[in-house]
């Protein structure tokens, strides 16, 4: 792998850190940013010795505040600065890991970050997180496929407000819609994500990978589907042992 500028990727008793590094800018989503992940997240999904992975941001302030606006505002328009982000299948390299994603949010996590956060299996907050989606103010719709997950995730209703008024919610709000699995004190975030990170790693990792790829798969599916992919699951890992 290439030297980061804006990540930082480390791999430590198999879990892999990814930390978006760009404190001094609120660690806003730029096309290095993209190029970087697309290259940590391809290794990751490919390298036997990551079982689980950690994604959070760098700094006091927050976890991602969105598309880097300076970005935005030498393009033509945030229309046109936005294909960029079609250049490069980040999103669907995200979610085509079959390995578990924690996410440990803090500060503000806003458009992308939100959307970031939703490519992740599970995520935790820290009471100071604050999560909003600035999209429409700047004439753009999320482009990180958050118009698919955020709803997906916190239902209809819950997402279209999101999503059209901008409305930023607190961790609490984010606990009660779901959007996180648990809010705890900045000082144990990133202890309990790694705790959980650990927890997960002491499982047989095929059976974890089973499971996730029964859920997320499933949730495409129908019911009479959903249960065939699991009994499918269920039986290459009984051939898998035996
Ligand atoms: N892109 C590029 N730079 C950003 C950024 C972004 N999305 N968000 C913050 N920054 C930069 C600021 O320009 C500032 O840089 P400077 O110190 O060189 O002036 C630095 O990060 C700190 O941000 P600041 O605005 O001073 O912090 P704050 O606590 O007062 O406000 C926010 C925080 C998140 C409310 C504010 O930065 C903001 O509204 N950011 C834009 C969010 C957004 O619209 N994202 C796009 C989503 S599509």
């Amino acid at each position: 792998m290439g030297a980061f500028e804006v990540i930082i990727y480390e791999k430590r008793d198999g879990i892999g850190y990814v930390i978006l590094n760009r404190p001094q800018a609120l660690n806003a989503y730029n096309i290095r940013m993209r190029d970087e992940l697309y290259e940590v997240l391809g290794a990751i999904r490919d390298d036997p010795e990551v079982e689980v992975v950690i994604l959070k941001g760098a700094g006091e302030k927050a976890f991602c505040a969105g598309a880097d606006l300076t970005e935005f505002l030498t393009a033509p328009s945030p229309v046109i600065a936005r294909q960029a982000r079609f250049e490069r299948d980040v999103w669907g390299l995200f979610l085509s890991i079959a390995k578990p994603v924690i996410a440990a949010l803090h500060g503000y996590v806003l458009g992308s970050g939100i959307e970031m956060a939703l490519c992740c299996d599970i995520r935790l907050a820290s009471e100071d997180a604050r999560f909003g989606l600035p999209e429409p103010g700047l004439g753009i719709i999320p482009a990180a496929g958050g118009s698919q997950t955020l709803p997906r995730t916190i239902g209809r209703a819950a997402a279209l407000e999101m999503l059209m008024s901008s409305r930023w919610i607190t961790a609490d709000e984010a606990y009660r819609l779901k959007l996180v699995n648990r809010v705890v004190s900045r000082a144990v975030l990133f202890k309990e994500a790694e705790k959980l990170a650990k927890k997960i790693r002491s499982h047989n990792r095929t059976a974890v990978s089973h499971a996730k790829q029964a859920v997320v798969r499933g949730l495409d599916l129908t019911l009479a589907e959903g249960l065939e992919l699991e009994a499918q699951l269920g039986r290459r890992l009984i051939d898998a042992k035996g």
